[in-house]
């Protein structure tokens, strides 16, 4: 099946797909694990060496099993055990340019509020503000719950140039509409 640089499915095997060396990133769409009536989780962070998982603090069970599940998946793609996640509470557009990440594999899902927006870097050109209208209007955004992994800028995936680089930015997010984010991050020792 030839794919192209985005693919999005309804099953973790997308995943798969990012062994294509032109796929850039990979989405399993999916509702939401948070419990609609859960509070909402503190900020924390957890750590794998590949044998031992180190919290920093207290999580709810319904987190805990989905990083296992989707640092599993992280150690799949990356052939490194080794991972770092954080869970944090965003009420800010923290990275309001589009880029793409400096680490090999980073997996990205908001809990509540919106996913990452992402763009090709073909489409959007010079424009990385997103302040054309032109830019905004080719401009997707996850929606919770969906997971993206996708390949960075770090070495451990051969770039093919001829196919167009995606990029994303944080979507908007404030005190009264925060998001709860969720990254794992391939950690190479
Ligand atoms: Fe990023």
């Amino acid at each position: 099946m030839a794919v192209g640089a985005v693919v999005q499915g309804q099953a973790p095997t997308v995943f798969t797909t990012l062994f294509e060396p032109q796929v850039r990133m990979a989405i399993w769409s999916r509702p939401s694990p948070m419990p609609p009536d859960a509070p909402p989780p503190a900020d924390f962070t957890a750590e794998c060496d590949g044998r031992w998982i180190t919290l920093s603090g207290a999580a709810p069970e319904w987190l805990l099993q989905d990083i296992e599940r989707l640092a599993e998946i992280v150690a799949a793609i990356s052939g490194c055990d080794a991972w770092r996640a954080r869970c944090e509470t965003v009420t800010r557009r923290a990275c309001p340019r589009f880029h793409q990440d400096a680490v090999p594999v980073r997996l990205i899902v908001a809990y509540e509020g919106p996913g990452p927006e992402w763009a090709f870097a073909g489409e959007i050109g010079e424009d990385l503000d997103g302040r054309n209208i032109s830019t905004r209007r080719r401009v997707r955004t996850l929606h919770p719950g969906d997971v993206a992994v996708m390949k960075g800028t770090a070495p451990g995936w051969e770039a093919w140039p001829e196919f167009p680089q995606v990029l994303h930015r944080s979507p908007p997010a404030g005190r009264r509409s925060p998001r709860r984010v969720l990254t794992i991050d391939a950690a190479p020792m």
